[in-house]
């Protein structure tokens, strides 16, 4: 998805060198959510005009333009106060190309320059309504509107501040986004907003900061809009173009003022903690503006329980859990950190000498949990499939009915939610738009959410009633591994918690705690496989498709598997529920089909059993991932995994750990970016 990297210098000299190395590196952090041009804006340093640098393609390729186009003295003077904009853009509107690459400009002068995540719905309306007076657009972008609308606004209300017109515009967009703007007639000022895309500011400072939150400035609704013009709309209704009360600082609120400080907008905290770990995540419709090196944040209205300030947030995150180390690709380290990101999910949650387990984000909720008349599992991708995979455990350890939902088809439904039902929205990165959308609709339908996320401070965590925090770590390679994991620990866990005073299920809690404590040793017993899996993908590499198949508790592993070889490597693949193949796709087993079947000594063995003789019967030669030292069950294949013996509902973490190295060999021996895989996004933030 979109990626916008900002940087304020105030009173801090840089040259504007350093300013475009700054901007350059963090739109490399930004990469991995995946994106294909980039485009930078900084003050020219011969008059007071804006410069852009626009590329399609990598990071890299917006650097070797930058490299040559901007050398000279002039560009190595340092500047006490500077700001510049940058941007990844994962293209919706229009094709990949310098001129619908951002910063889009509102005019040729450069006047405004904005860098845009998300998408305006209502573009075309207010396209309309500024080709109408004289405007004329170059991209095919949504995010054009914005520029020009403020440069628009700028012209008939030359009193306003940049603020207050970047307040006016966002009350005309309709959509999600996150902004950050820069102008030429507003030199060292930068305004950002957000609305359904996530953008967070980080502040840097020489001495320690003067305050730990920052007020909200809020609108006096008590002012009607006035009207100022037309807009005329497509189908001949009119829609007025209100002029929105203007926010004034209240007095007894201090924005924050720092002498020498950086600001630092950014899409995720990766892009900043290299520079700082104070940050302010911003809400929907905040509008944070920097002024004279000061920072303030704006709301139009106050509504009910709004809060009086905005914390800064000090962050965890270490630089070294964005760097590659040694590994060559973030996907590979991820995998590969899994035996530490478990231990990680469970730190201070599950007590092995007492065989306790307490989740203190979600603990007074447990009551509420209990009584409810049913749980609901909703993710998407990957973070779905780990829903899928914990299933049977919940069901099992809760008595409750457990619903499992794709974000986007439960939306599409208008699945019925009543008030006594608890929704979980699992989400890795907790932005993605459908389960963010389906996360509404059911608060709004009075149901308890429970957030589980890895991203703190992200949209899913903040508008959840309680959650769990699942600690994996920072993700950047597109392809989701060690927060699978996690997130399948968390609801397992979860389970565990919610079964703590059933006596009948006391047996089964103990054997599963003592299982989780063996984890990370097995996870790195199943790592030891790399060599033996990449063997296998050298057999597997050429072909076109591939099946996983299994059931009950692996069947989770089976669509897991399949995902990562889809997005990795571009090969067909599918995850097939064993039990289903005899109703449709044993028709696709010959001796030339690639299949791999997971068969472990756990309920459904011998149904496994079945289906293996089913497909060796038929020539196929699958490959089996079985329990170690299995002798009965390898010798079904001349290719097998073996991987270490744990309680049935957890296996599915251990099994899934061959396919997600699997899926990276083939993909690195189809010459695929295991990182950023084409076509696709970290962090989904659109529909
Ligand atoms: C696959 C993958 C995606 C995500 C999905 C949801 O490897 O990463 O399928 O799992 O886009 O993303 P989150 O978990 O961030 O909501």
């Amino acid at each position: 998805m979109c990626g916008i990297f900002a940087y304020l210098n105030y009173l801090t000299p840089k040259s504007r060198h350093e300013v475009l190395d700054l901007l350059v590196n963090g739109l490399k952090r930004l990469e991995y959510r995946g994106y294909d041009s980039t485009g930078v804006a900084i003050d020219s340093p011969e008059n007071k005009d804006i410069v852009m640098v626009k590329r399609c393609g990598k990071v890299k390729v917006l650097e070797d333009a930058i490299n040559e186009g901007f050398s000279g003295k002039e560009y190595d003077a340092p500047v006490m106060t500077h700001v510049g904009i940058a941007h990844t853009r994962w293209a919706t509107h229009g094709i990949p190309c310098e001129t619908n690459s951002h910063p889009q400009r509102s005019d040729e002068g450069n006047s405004f320059v904005v860098v845009h995540n998300g998408i305006v719905t209502n573009y075309k309306d207010v396209k309309t309504f500024l080709e109408k007076r004289g405007y004329v657009f170059e991209s095919d972008t949504d995010t054009e509107v914005i520029a020009k609308l403020v440069y628009h606004l700028w012209k008939k209300h030359p009193g306003y501040s940049f603020r207050e017109l970047v307040e006016q515009v966002i009350q005309q967009l309709e959509g999600a986004f996150a902004i950050a703007i820069k102008s030429k007639h507003f030199p060292g000022e930068c305004v950002a907003s957000r609305r359904g895309s996530p953008l967070l500011v980080g502040i840097k400072t020489k001495t320690r900061l003067s305050t730990d939150h920052i007020p909200i400035l809020y609108g006096k609704d008590d002012k009607s809009p006035q009207t100022c013009e037309k807009e005329h709309r497509p189908h001949g209704q009119t829609r007025e173009l209100p002029v929105l009360p203007r926010i004034e600082s209240a007095s007894e609120f201090m924005p924050l003022e720092e002498k020498e400080v950086e600001y630092f907008f950014a899409s995720d905290a990766s892009a900043v903690i290299e520079h700082t770990n104070r940050v302010i995540y911003l809400e929907d419709d905040d509008v944070a503006a920097v002024r004279d090196g000061t920072l303030s944040i704006h709301r139009l209205k106050k509504c009910q329980d709004d809060p009086h300030a905005r914390e800064i947030t000090t962050l965890k995150m270490e630089i070294q859990q964005i760097m590659k180390g040694n590994y060559d690709y973030f996907m590979l380290k991820e995998i590969f950190e899994q035996p530490e990101s478990v231990v990680n999910t469970m730190r201070g949650r599950v007590r092995f000498d007492s065989n306790t387990v307490v989740l203190g984000g979600i603990k007074e909720f447990i009551p509420e949990i209990k009584r409810c008349r049913r749980l609901m599992l909703i993710g998407c991708g990957t973070s779905y499939h780990s829903a899928v995979a914990t299933r049977q455990l919940l069901e099992e350890l809760t008595e409750l009915p457990v619903m499992v939902e794709l974000a986007s088809d439960f939306l599409d439904r208008n699945t019925p939610i009543f008030r006594d039902d608890v929704c979980f929205f699992i989400s890795q990165s907790g932005e993605t738009a459908d389960s963010l959308m389906a996360l509404r609709y059911c608060k709004q339908r009075g149901a308890l959410i429970v957030g589980i996320t890895n991203t703190v401070g992200s949209s899913i965590c903040r508008e959840s009633h309680c959650g769990v925090h699942i600690n994996a770590g920072p993700e950047i390679g597109v392809a989701s591994t060690k927060a699978y994991t996690s997130q399948f620990i968390s609801l397992v866990m979860f389970a565990l918690v919610m079964s703590e005073d059933r006596l009948s299920l006391q047996q089964r809690r103990l054997e599963i705690i003592q299982a989780l404590s063996k984890l990370p040793d097995q996870i790195r017993e199943v790592l030891k496989l790399d060599k033996q899996v990449q063997e296998l993908a050298k057999d597997l590499f050429h072909h076109k498709s591939l099946l996983i198949m299994g059931r009950g508790y692996n069947f989770a592993t089976c669509l897991e598997g399949a995902l990562k070889v889809k997005e990795l490597t571009y090969m067909h693949s599918e995850g097939i529920m064993a039990g289903e193949l005899k109703h449709g796709p044993l028709a696709l087993i010959d001796d030339r089909m690639p299949v791999l079947m997971i068969v472990l000594r756990d309920p459904v063995y011998v149904k496994c059993i079945n289906a293996l003789q089913q497909v060796t019967s038929r020539k196929g030669c699958p490959i089996i991932v079985c329990e170690e030292g299995d002798e009965e069950t390898k010798s079904f294949s001349s290719r097998s995994l073996e991987i270490p013996r744990t309680v049935d509902c957890l296996q599915g973490i251990l099994t899934v750990i061959p396919m997600q190295l699997l899926s990276y060999h083939i993909a690195v021996l189809r010459g695929c970016d295991v990182d950023c895989p084409r076509n696709l996004a970290k962090s989904v933030t659109v529909e």
